[in-house]
């Protein structure tokens, strides 16, 4: 419990600001009870492996690398779903909320995790997808068994048009593969909701037996001592009165990308009310997938709605200066004003990462760890991007995600053995490798100074350290050079005055940024930080060059100024 207070907020603040925190894709982290899990799933000894059930990681796996964050220097981590799931979207197809899926492992091995994730100072985070269940869940069993089932109103459901019975409710299409967001049940004659797959039906969030069945799953969890939750599609409970059509020219986006109903917001200030209560301060982040900082700033409400949403916009950014710059102001112009808690994300489980999205280069990844770990917010890093990982390639037969996903989902490296130090016994992880992980890996490169890795532990200890840097107020600065990305983050204490800079060469070439170019400090610029790497102008410890090297981001540190 002490550890977990260190890495707390400062004075009032929630632990959550300035938080680092890392997401875990439960298939791909590790694999490290293969024997257990064949156990928990009753599989015959001779049963034969299948890739995708045996290659995929464990929590055992995950439990293993906690020293690994530890090193890392996160202070909370976010698993995507581990509940059981028939596995249609990979566990965001829930098909019951209060267990874990044997192919992970069971309640007393998550409750073994948790508990070392805190001795470890680390908070977690567990996925909640309210938004709709597994068509396999009991609850939509029972739903589509009769019309006039108990549950059959804890769903959305639509008679055919008696001119046309083909012709689904309306014109809204489904997020993977092209189809409509409307199946028809033959069994009871009318159409059912699903913003995904078909095997993912849509909860009807207006019916209050589902909003208290869901309070008590957050319940059952935050009773175990998790420490909040990541909301899957939060903009999407609430659906319009009377399911109207869409206008043509928005119809062919999936309804989930475009969904934005003022009823949504009672229902996550519920949510809120409703965890708030808990005392571990549990925290509640939105996926908010409306890709625009003005549309997702009213889902923190008036600070009685989501603590967090995502902010995905970094996500969909070309590398460039100027793209970056627009991306701070849209903070300022938006979240600022209302005094909400921003969030930065590079990657995640939904699209490339960020390196191969970036052109593939190791010095450009480099320099968005230094830009995305210095900025003003709460930093969700993706498990594998702190070792630079780049998507895997998947070739045709090992495709299996229907949102064609899975090359951000490689297993992640762990040693330079040809298992990458998951207990595979000779046999194919779930997906294939990410490209060369004889060197991309994390114990080879913990042992070298120069790596990704290393990097970013000096950047999450610099910003551990740094109160301006993890809580500090962000002031845009003109550097004088256009593909110079430049900001400082102050921090006013009882520590003192305290002020980085940090600076972002987008060009491929030397620049030059003069002293003259930035707020003055007593006895000049220091490099806490530099992305280093090929070119790079600058050494830490050393005074600032006034130059930076070709895609070189650096972290300036000056003296810190004790109150008069
Ligand atoms: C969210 C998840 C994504 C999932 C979808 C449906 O966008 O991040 O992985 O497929 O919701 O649950």
């Amino acid at each position: 419990m002490s550890a977990r207070r260190e890495g707390g907020g400062g004075g009032d603040r929630p632990w959550w600001h300035g938080a680092v925190v890392y997401q875990i894709y439960p298939r791909s982290l590790c694999l490290a009870d293969p024997a257990g899990r064949r156990e928990r799933l009753h599989l015959a000894p001779g049963a034969p492996p299948d890739r995708v059930r045996d290659g995929a990681g464990d929590l055992e796996g995950i439990r293993h690398h906690l020293g690994h964050l530890a090193e890392l220097g996160v202070d909370a981590v976010w698993l995507s779903p581990i509940f059981p799931s028939p596995m249609a979207d990979f566990g965001y197809d829930v098909s019951d909320y209060c267990d874990v899926s044997p192919l992970f492992g069971d309640l007393a091995g998550f409750d073994r995790f948790l508990a070392e994730a805190h001795d470890h100072g680390i908070r977690v985070i567990l996925d909640f997808v309210p938004n709709h269940t597994s068509d396999r869940h009991p609850w939509f069993l029972d739903a589509r068994s009769s019309r006039t089932s108990e549950h059959r109103d804890w769903y959305i459901w639509r008679d055919p048009d008696p001119e046309d019975p083909s012709k689904p409710p309306n014109n809204w299409k489904r997020s993977f593969g092209e189809g409509p967001a409307w199946t028809f049940d033959e069994r009871t004659g009318q159409w059912y909701l699903h913003l995904f797959l078909p095997e993912q039906p849509d909860l009807n969030w207006a019916n209050p037996a589902v909003v208290e069945a869901m309070e008590e799953v957050l319940d059952f969890w935050l009773a175990r001592g998790v420490d909040g939750f990541r909301i899957d599609v939060a903009h999407a409970l609430g659906k319009p009165d009377g399911l109207p059509d869409l206008p043509a020219d928005k119809a062919e986006m999936p309804y989930s990308a475009l969904i934005d109903e003022p009823s949504t917001h009672p229902i996550l200030k519920r949510l809120r009310a409703h965890i708030d209560r808990w005392p571990q301060q549990p925290v509640l982040v939105g996926e908010v997938f409306l890709i625009d900082a003005s549309k997702v700033a009213p889902y923190y409400g008036d600070g009685d709605e989501l603590h967090l949403a995502f902010n995905f916009v970094p996500m969909f950014t070309k590398w460039s200066a100027r793209s970056f710059r627009r991306r701070i102001e849209e903070i300022d112009d938006f979240l600022v004003p209302i005094g909400a808690w921003p969030t930065w994300v590079l990657s995640s489980h939904d699209r490339s990462r960020h390196r191969t999205r970036l052109g593939g280069s190791e010095r450009r990844a480099r320099a968005a760890a230094v830009l995305s770990l210095a900025m003003r917010g709460t930093v969700f890093l993706y498990a594998g991007e702190e070792l630079g990982l780049e998507d895997a390639d998947v070739p045709p037969d090992r495709v299996v995600d229907p949102g064609g996903r899975d090359g951000c989902r490689a297993p992640i490296p762990w040693t330079c053995e040809p298992d990458h130090g998951w207990a595979l016994a000779g046999s194919e992880p779930w997906l294939p490798w990410p490209p060369s992980p004889q060197t991309c890996n994390a114990g080879t490169e913990a042992s070298d100074p120069g790596s990704v890795l290393a990097l970013y532990r000096r950047l999450a200890a610099c910003r551990r350290a740094s109160e301006a840097l993890r809580w500090g107020d962000l002031e845009r600065l003109d550097a004088g050079e256009d593909d110079v990305l430049a900001f400082a983050r102050h921090s006013r204490s009882g520590r003192g005055n305290e002020t980085a800079v940090v600076l972002v060469n987008f060009a491929a070439e030397t620049t030059r940024v003069g002293e003259a170019e930035l707020p003055a400090a007593p006895g000049g610029w220091r490099v806490a930080v530099s992305s280093g790497g090929e070119g790079a102008a600058n050494s830490e410890g050393s005074p600032f060059a006034e130059t930076l090297g070709p895609e070189e981001a650096v972290v300036l540190l000056g003296a810190r100024l004790t109150h008069d």
